[in-house]
């Protein structure tokens, strides 16, 4: 289900309306998971400069710096783009980014440079869940290429593995363990709340 909710019908200006009806918008499609294929081989990305303004925390239909960014993978046959600020990991054009190393799932904190995504909540209550050591931290372009693994989650990709980035292989390039664990983790929670027809916690 995808909700828009705008200012409603006003005069055109960029301050708020004062009497305006909000225009709430929803459409329905079916929820395509990736192929089996990807998700068994895993897929490209490359890398460019986050360039979007300093409220990505904010959902929004203003997606310009989103749509252009994604432009560049589509282009290079790649499924996402992974921006960098600062030097800095922020996340993808759209989806959030997950690297392990040494075992441990890392991600950058929720804050005004990402979008807090509802999958990024659920890997993260997956792994505490599941005892699986992660951490919340700065993460340099560096370590981004020199990491074990390399994920990207997003309510249309799931948790998918990213096996090449910049032409270059991740890791060993193919999945790793740990995304493999969790893939069967965020499968069985889906089919959970699928059959529960409710969402419920898994942790506390
Ligand atoms: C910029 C951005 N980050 C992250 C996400 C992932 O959010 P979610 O897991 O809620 O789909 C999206 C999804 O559209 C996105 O556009």
């Amino acid at each position: 289900m995808y909700f828009q909710v705008t200012r409603g019908v006003a005069k055109r200006d960029h301050a708020f309306p004062k009497h305006a009806e909000p225009t709430v918008f929803i459409m329905s499609n079916p929820l395509v998971p990736p192929p089996s294929a990807q998700v068994e081989s895993g897929a490209a990305a490359i890398t460019a400069h986050d360039n979007r303004w300093l409220r990505c925390d904010i959902k929004s239909i203003s997606l310009i710096g989103n749509v252009l960014l994604r432009q560049l993978s589509a282009e290079a046959d790649a499924v996402e783009t992974i921006l960098f600020r600062d030097g800095k990991l922020t996340e993808a054009s759209a989806s959030n980014v997950f690297i392990v190393k040494g075992g441990v799932i890392q991600s950058p904190p929720k804050n005004e440079l990402i979008l807090p995504g509802i999958t990024y909540d659920v890997i993260v209550e997956l792994a505490r869940a599941h005892a699986l050591p992660l951490e919340f931290r700065e993460i340099t372009q560096a370590e981004v290429r020199g990491a074990d693994e390399l994920w990207v989650s997003s309510s249309s990709k799931e948790v998918l593995a990213i096996v090449q980035l910049d032409g270059r292989p991740v890791g060993d390039a193919r999945p790793g363990p740990v995304f493999r664990r969790m893939y069967r983790l965020y499968q069985d929670f889906k089919q959970q709340v699928m059959r529960a027809g409710r969402r419920e916690r898994v942790s506390a």
